[in-house]
């Protein structure tokens, strides 16, 4: 697949659906580069890599190093590296923490969660030519705040606060935005009147694209699982039977059998 630029991503509004899936690594990213538009290396890395129980206390440093691995696994697709939790708490630190990491990294586009809020800072970074991918909806970096992971969407206030923030954030530069945790005709009716791609999670299949994290739709990660999360592979439990495999075949002196000798 050819790399994508973000001209590229927002023509395909309308005429073809954006394939996002996160990555931490290189040896997974090199297994999805060949499928995916975009990879983002999110902060749910915290959760599902680090085993915290939220994304917050994901660092500018954890960031780095894995995107600094992602690239080098996955050579064509779009690398999106999330800004994590505290790093964009004014606009100029938010400048300089995007440009450290958009610098070390060599990162296609930065993620920021926020939405009319979070403009002015987004306005500030494509000023200084980084690209910018919006994040409203359920942002998983508030969930201490709001005591939960809460759907988004629900009634009028909702439809109209959502819209809100998606034209402050298109207005303000972002080239597209991840819409999570949206009731699913909220969702279409954003993504038909925003004139960028809207790429959903846990959003319904009336938008421009769709993320999923790794680890969840390989089923590997199995401390908790969202209803929009569908399982492509029964991943945990195939892991869990190789290695036991492993394991008795050690226990029993069965491995390593002949083929994994070094004879001469
Ligand atoms: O951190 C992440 O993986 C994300 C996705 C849930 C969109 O932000």
């Amino acid at each position: 697949m050819k790399k994508l630029s973000t001209t590229d991503i927002i023509s395909k509004k309308n005429r073809e659906k954006i394939v996002m899936i996160t990555a931490y690594d290189a040896l997974f990213a090199r297994l999805f580069d060949e499928f995916a538009d975009m990879i983002l290396i999110g902060d749910s890395l915290n959760m599902s890599f680090k085993g915290e129980r939220d994304t917050i206390s994901a660092t500018i440093e954890d960031m780095i190093y894995h995107t600094k691995a992602v690239k080098n696994g996955a050579k064509n697709s779009f690398i999106v590296t999330d800004m994590p939790f505290g790093s964009t708490t004014n606009i100029k630190h938010t400048i300089k923490n995007a440009i450290k990491i958009y610098k070390e990294t060599s990162c296609d586009a930065v993620k920021i969660e926020g939405g009319k809020n979070i403009a002015p800072h987004i306005k500030a970074l494509c000023n200084e030519g980084i690209s910018v991918v919006g994040h409203i909806g359920l942002m998983p970096q508030k969930v201490r705040f709001e005591g939960g992971y809460r759907i988004k969407g629900r009634g009028e206030d909702g439809l109209n606060k959502l819209l809100d923030d998606a034209f402050a954030i298109y207005e303000a530069g972002a080239f597209c935005f991840v819409l999570e945790g949206t009731l699913s005709s909220v969702a279409a009716e954003i993504s038909k009147q925003v004139p960028v791609p809207v790429i959903g999670i846990g959003s319904g299949l009336h938008v421009d694209g769709q993320v999923l994290v790794w680890s969840d739709m390989l089923g590997l990660f199995e401390d908790f699982r969202p209803k929009f999360v569908k399982q492509y592979l029964n991943g945990a439990t195939l892991v869990k039977e190789a290695v036991k495999s492993y394991k008795d075949e050690v226990k029993n002196s069965l491995f390593p059998s002949e083929n994994f000798e070094y004879n001469k």
